[in-house]
Parts: structure tokens; C-alpha cells; sequence
């Protein structure tokens, strides 16, 4: 006989009420992704038949970017030679040493292969450095808009100091945003090239920011008091454009090694998603906390995805090759976004978008809040949202979804699962949909 599992919640509770007894007060107040949400509508519009141009997910189709070929070629050779075992904790010796020697050859920064803590995506190394850094009571200082962190804090009962950033500082944190802040802060959250808005630091502005934190450190240490570290999540850094080079903590400020904590995965820069191989990069004494908290997760990579992303690290010629196209046809798309919004605000449309500096988004901002199309005023970013997907089957994701409160207009276009085309005739549904507006 089958036991149907279905029907075993107590009579006297619903679903929901047994949840709420059943669950501790954090999982309560843990809210799914907004993100996830609006790709829910596009997907349902794309079975009724819709052409959609759909900008929101943070991810790439295998339709649109593969892999390096190389690095499905030795996944397939790992398994063929069984090796499917337990890798260490921490990962694997020789990825471990690949992802240090990365680090020196293309960032200038030599450290022990002891310093690096693999995990199955960033994911993992960001729960990992939440759930070693702050305890609940702390404060967590980041910017606004910023990809998931609220999530984390709430997770480990962090306080949020979330700075609403502009587009003036091109939505990233700026010094004089940390200055008075930084009391009861044990953790700064620093994420370039940027998930929403696709910009990045220049050495000069991580610097100023740097030196705040330093200054703070001084103070700390002379006191007896916890350290403000630096969760550096730098899982884009590979994807830079328009001569925009990747800059980190303690490359532009040596001091910042003691406190910083890198994040970082094959992910985004190598088009593999789907693949989970990500790392933590921490300051030396560091690693005996990290791998007891991973290897508790269990949050380890497999086994054969590292071997490969060892042969692919290793391999700078294979790297050069695959981002020749890859990097080329991310900016590309970012590009051909970026000129065709441009031209309709020369035609007098009221739209803008920011250059394209790293990672795979555009920020782009419609300035229709309070006029009307369709019969509708638009009251909200996500009324605006909301009619470019019925008028013009543009699916984009507005900026709230990061955490900003106000109504701006601003939204975040993702590149990974379009072609050209989807994107040149998605901008002439946009051109016509803001010519309908007054
Ligand atoms: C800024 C940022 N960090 C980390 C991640 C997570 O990466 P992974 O898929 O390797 O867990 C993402 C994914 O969208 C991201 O945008």
C-alpha cells in the first residue's frame, strides 16, 4: 500500500498555519525571489504564443553562450575516469592552486592556495562569509540597489545599513556614503562589475572607499574591537567593457588583504550557471572556519567540474580564445541596447541608459512616471514595466526588485538569453510603445 503524503497536515492546522508553527521566526520572513516572479508572467505570455525580448533573468541561455568547449571536454574526461569521489572539503589541491595562480597572473595578487575555498557557485562562499562574519545584532552596510543581500542579513539576523546609491556615482557605493556609517558595521558588502546596473569601480573610488574602512580598522584595532571586513563579490570581473578595467581592494589599498573576502565562480564568466563551481578567496587564518562551515553544507563543487575548471584556468590561451567571442557578444548586445536607447532619446523619447562597463546588464531608465498610454498613468515602476511587456513584449526588471524604494523609472535589462535580433526588434517595439505615451 502507498502512504499518501499529501493529506498528512493535522486537522486542526491549514497548510499555512502548520508552517508558521512548525518553522523558527527567520524562515517566516524569508521571501522569494522578485526576480523569479516576473520571469513566471513572461514564461506564461511565451506559451500563449507572445514574441517576448526577455531581458530579466540573470542567467545565459545554451541557446545564446556555451561553456568553453574545453571545459565540457574534460568534465566528460573526469567522469570516464571515474573520478567521482569525495573531493576535500575545501576543494580540490589543484584547483585550488589554478584559481590562485588566476589570481596573480590577471590580478597581480599572490596568494596561498591555502586562501582559496571552493564552493558550488558563489552562493556558498557569500552564505559562508555571512555565516562567519555576522552574528544577529551586527550591522551589514551595502548599496542599494544590490542583488540578494537582504536575503543574507535577514538569514543571519544582520542589520541592513542599505544605502540608496544614484546615478550619479553610476548606482555604486561612494566613500563619503560610509562616512559616520560604519559604527556596529562588520561586514561591507562591495559587488563590481554590478548586479543590478552593469558598472564598476574605478581604482580611484574603491580607494577613497578603502581608506574609510582602513581608518576604521585603525580605530577598531587600537581598541580591541571586531574588524569591518569586506565581502568583495566579484563573480563578473572577467566581463568588463569599454576599456573599464577590473580593480580590487587590496589591489589598489595592500592593507585591505587582512580584511577582505573574495566571492567568486565560473559562473557569469564563463557562461556556466548551471555548472556550480564557484570560490572564496580569505585573508590568511581564515580557511579552518570556512572549511568547517562548508563542509557542513556540504556545499562543495563536484568532483569533475573542478578537475576541469583546474585544466581551464590553467589554460590562458583557451581563456583568451573563449572570451574573444563570449566577451565580444555580451557587449554587443549590451551595445546594440545601449545605441538604440540612445538614438530614441535623440529622437526626443524619454528614455536613457548608462554605457555598458562589465557584467551582463544594462541600467536604463524611463522617465514616464505620472503620464499615461493605453488608457493607464503609469504610478509605478512596475505599472511602467508592466506595459512595456503587454505593448511591446520587452521584459525588463524594474530596480525595487534590488531593494531601491522609490518609484525612478530605472530598470535592469539582462543580455544572456537574447540574440541581436530579438533585441534589434524588441527596440522598435520600444520606440513605438514610448511614442504612444503623453
Ligand atoms: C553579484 C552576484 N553574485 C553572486 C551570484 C551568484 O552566483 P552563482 O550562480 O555562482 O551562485 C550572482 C548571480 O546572479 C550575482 O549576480
Amino acid at each position: 500500500m502507498t502512504l499518501d503524503v499529501t493529506t498528512v497536515t493535522p486537522a486542526q492546522w491549514g497548510d499555512d498555519t502548520f508552517a508558521k508553527a512548525a518553522l523558527n521566526r527567520m524562515a517566516g520572513g524569508l521571501g522569494g525571489s522578485a526576480i523569479l516572479k516576473i520571469a513566471g508572467e513572461i514564461n506564461a505570455m511565451k506559451a500563449e504564443g507572445r514574441d517576448i525580448c526577455n531581458l530579466t533573468v540573470g542567467d545565459f541561455s545554451p541557446a545564446q553562450f556555451r561553456v568553453p568547449a574545453k571545459f565540457a571536454a574534460e568534465v566528460g574526461k573526469a567522469y570516464a575516469a571515474g573520478q567521482t569521489n569525495y573531493p576535500p572539503a575545501v576543494g580540490l589541491p589543484g584547483t585550488r592552486r589554478a584559481v590562485r595562480d588566476l589570481y596573480e597572473r590577471k590580478l597581480g595578487l599572490n596568494y596561498s592556495a591555502d586562501s582559496v575555498i571552493m564552493g558550488s557557485g558563489a552562493r556558498p562562499p557569500i552564505f559562508a562569509t555571512y555565516g562567519l562574519v555576522v552574528q544577529p545584532g551586527d550591522k551589514v552596510l551595502y548599496g542599494i540597489p544590490s542583488w540578494n543581500n537582504h536575503y543574507y542579513c535577514h538569514i543571519n539576523g544582520g542589520e541592513v545599513i542599505g544605502i540608496e546609491t544614484t546615478a550619479d556615482t553610476d548606482f555604486l557605493l561612494h566613500s563619503r556614503h560610509l562616512e559616520g556609517e560604519l559604527d556596529g558595521v562588520t561586514l561591507v558588502c562591495l559587488n563590481s562589475p554590478l548586479n543590478p546596473c552593469g558598472t564598476a569601480f574605478t581604482a580611484e573610488a574603491l580607494g577613497r572607499l578603502c581608506d574609510v574602512i582602513l581608518a576604521e580598522n585603525e580605530r577598531r584595532e587600537a581598541r580591541g574591537e571586531r574588524p569591518v571586513m569586506v565581502m568583495y563579490d566579484q563573480v563578473y570581473w572577467m566581463l568588463c567593457f569599454g576599456g573599464v578595467e577590473h580593480v580590487t581592494p587590496p589591489g589598489v589599498r595592500p592593507k585591505m588583504a587582512a580584511y577582505t573576502i573574495f566571492v567568486d565562480a565560473i559562473s557569469k564568466s564563463f557562461a556556466a550557471t548551471g555548472v556550480r563551481v564557484g570560490w572564496a578567496v580569505v585573508p590568511p587564518g581564515l580557511t579552518p572556519a570556512y572549511k568547517a562551515l562548508i563542509g557542513h553544507m556540504g556545499a562543495w563543487a563536484p568532483r569533475p567540474e573542478q578537475l576541469a575548471t583546474e585544466a581551464l584556468l590553467d589554460d590562458e590561451q583557451a581563456i583568451i580564445d573563449y572570451h574573444s567571442e563570449m566577451k565580444a557578444a555580451v557587449e554587443a548586445r549590451l551595445n546594440a541596447l545601449h545605441n538604440g536607447f540612445e538614438a530614441m532619446h535623440a529622437e526626443g523619447l524619454p528614455v536613457r541608459s548608462l554605457a555598458p562597463q562589465g557584467a551582463i546588464y544594462l541600467s536604463v531608465r524611463f522617465s514616464i512616471l505620472g503620464r499615461s498610454a493605453a488608457g493607464k498613468t503609469f504610478a509605478s515602476d512596475d505599472d511602467i514595466r508592466g506595459y512595456l511587456l503587454d505593448e511591446a513584449g520587452f521584459g525588463i526588471v524594474p530596480f525595487q526588485a534590488f531593494g531601491l524604494t522609490e518609484d525612478t523609472g530605472w530598470m535592469r535589462l539582462s543580455v544572456g538569453a537574447v540574440g541581436l535580433d530579438d533585441i534589434e526588434a524588441g527596440l522598435a517595439r520600444i520606440a513605438g510603445a514610448l511614442r504612444k505615451v503623453s
